[in-house]
């Protein structure tokens, strides 16, 4: 069968690794969090340059909240940071940020920085940037539940109007499925990352820390992406390649 050399539409990024990069060169984790944004911000570049349109990436889970009060409030901090330092050269790149994740127990400097990263750049037009913030799969499917229970319970909606569309339009964000996630670090679990979304998307577990994933590395996901019978449930004769 000739590969169609399609891009993934939209790819979700799990960025595993950055504390045992840091443990490896006896560093705090935190330099470890450090050098793993620095990354980010050049592979981002390099994805909307390649033309892909959605990114999501995972970069705080509801479970993190777990971790040690230090590495929290570092991590906390650094988001803070970043969405301010790194505002402009998003609303420059013309990328349109948006979050997805529960608001409690977020503080409100954090809560803050993400509303005024997402204001300043609504107008992007290049690419979308999903951003899990305190993200939860499992929690997001409960947040939708209870939001279409509560339009049926003011009779806005019939349970029989209770649809696919219906729950999409529930969810965090409006954002086309996942084709395709990478976790880095050679971690292969998909530990509770838009589950619902990611339905029938591709896995990539390259074994490479998040600090050191480059762009070429990137560009090695995409070909193997590209080289993958994606079915989406149906016979061989109608799958698609990797579209
Ligand atoms: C997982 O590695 C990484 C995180 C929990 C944080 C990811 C955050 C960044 C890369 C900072 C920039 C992000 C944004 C969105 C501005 P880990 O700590 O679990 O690594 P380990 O498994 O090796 O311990």
């Amino acid at each position: 069968m000739e590969n169609c050399k399609q891009l993934p539409k939209h790819i979700g990024i799990i960025m595993d690794g950055n504390g045992r990069w840091a443990k490896e060169r006896g560093l705090p984790r935190s330099l470890g969090h450090q050098e793993g944004a620095k990354n980010l911000k050049k592979l981002l570049y390099h994805m909307y340059e390649r033309g892909i349109q959605y990114v999501s990436l995972y970069a705080f889970s509801t479970e993190n909240f777990e971790r040690n009060q230090k590495e929290v409030d570092f991590l906390m901090d650094l988001f803070v940071t970043l969405f301010h330092k790194e505002l402009k050269s998003l609303k420059e790149l013309g990328v349109k940020v948006v979050f997805s994740g529960r608001k409690a127990p977020l503080k409100e400097k954090v809560w803050n920085a993400m509303m005024e990263l997402v204001d300043a750049t609504k107008e992007g037009q290049k690419g979308v940037l999903n951003i899990c913030l305190n993200y939860g799969g499992q929690y997001e499917i409960v947040d939708m539940v209870q939001k279409i229970a509560r339009q049926v319970q003011e009779k806005q909606l019939k349970i029989e109007e209770i649809t696919k569309e219906v729950v999409e339009q529930n969810l965090y964000q409006q954002l086309p499925p996942l084709d395709f996630v990478i976790r880095t670090s050679g971690e292969r679990r998909t530990s509770n990352f838009m589950i619902y979304q990611a339905a029938y998307a591709e896995y990539y577990f390259p074994n490479i820390y998040f600090p050191d994933f480059q762009d070429s590395d990137f560009d090695e996901a995409i070909l193997d992406f590209q080289n993958r019978n994606r079915r989406f449930g149906k016979n061989e004769a109608d799958s698609r390649q990797a579209e």
